[in-house]
């Protein structure tokens, strides 16, 4: 019989992992359902609301097309390792602050994309239009977000 599983190890939020995974298991599907971290969410399963958005090497990635198998070696994170302890980070912070959420669904993916783009130094402007236009969120219009990452980056430079 065919064996359809194969063993990957990588580091997650920190942590090294070795696990055995279905070859056709979606990275989005394992970190939920194998890994229990449901702060990584699915909307559409086809790439474009940016919801199931983590880090793989550092790089934002919509673990909805992704498969498990392939972050064999790689460094994960998800939106469980922003904070540390009950600290949030900067940005998390100023998106309370700001009312950058309402439901929260597309939130975990936009803390992703925004904190990528921070460590890679990116302004706040390319930011706000670039990495915030490939996130879907139905309840804000954005304008809490925005202003969630003009504080972040401003508060970076005083
Ligand atoms: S669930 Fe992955 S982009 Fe929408
Ligand atoms: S806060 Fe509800 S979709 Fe963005």
């Amino acid at each position: 019989m065919t064996d359809h599983t194969r063993s990957v190890t990588f580091t997650l939020n920190g942590v090294e992992c070795t696990r055995t995974v279905p070859v056709r298991e979606l990275l989005s599907d394992f970190l939920r359902h194998d890994r229990g971290l449901t702060g990584t969410h699915v909307g559409c399963e086809q790439g474009v609301c940016g919801a199931c958005t983590i880090l793989v090497d550092g790089t934002p990635i919509r673990s909805c097309l992704m498969l498990a198998v392939q972050v064999d070696g790689s460094s994960v994170e998800t939106v469980e390792s922003l904070a540390e302890g009950d600290e949030l980070s900067s940005f998390q912070t100023s998106m309370k602050e700001n009312h950058g959420l309402q439901c929260g669904f597309c939130t975990p993916g936009i803390l992703m994309s925004v904190t990528a783009a921070q460590r890679q130094g990116r302004s706040a402007e390319e930011t706000e239009s670039e990495v915030l236009g490939g996130h879907i969120c139905r309840c804000t219009g954005y304008s809490g977000i925005r202003a969630a990452i003009r504080q972040t980056w401003m508060e970076a430079h005083e």
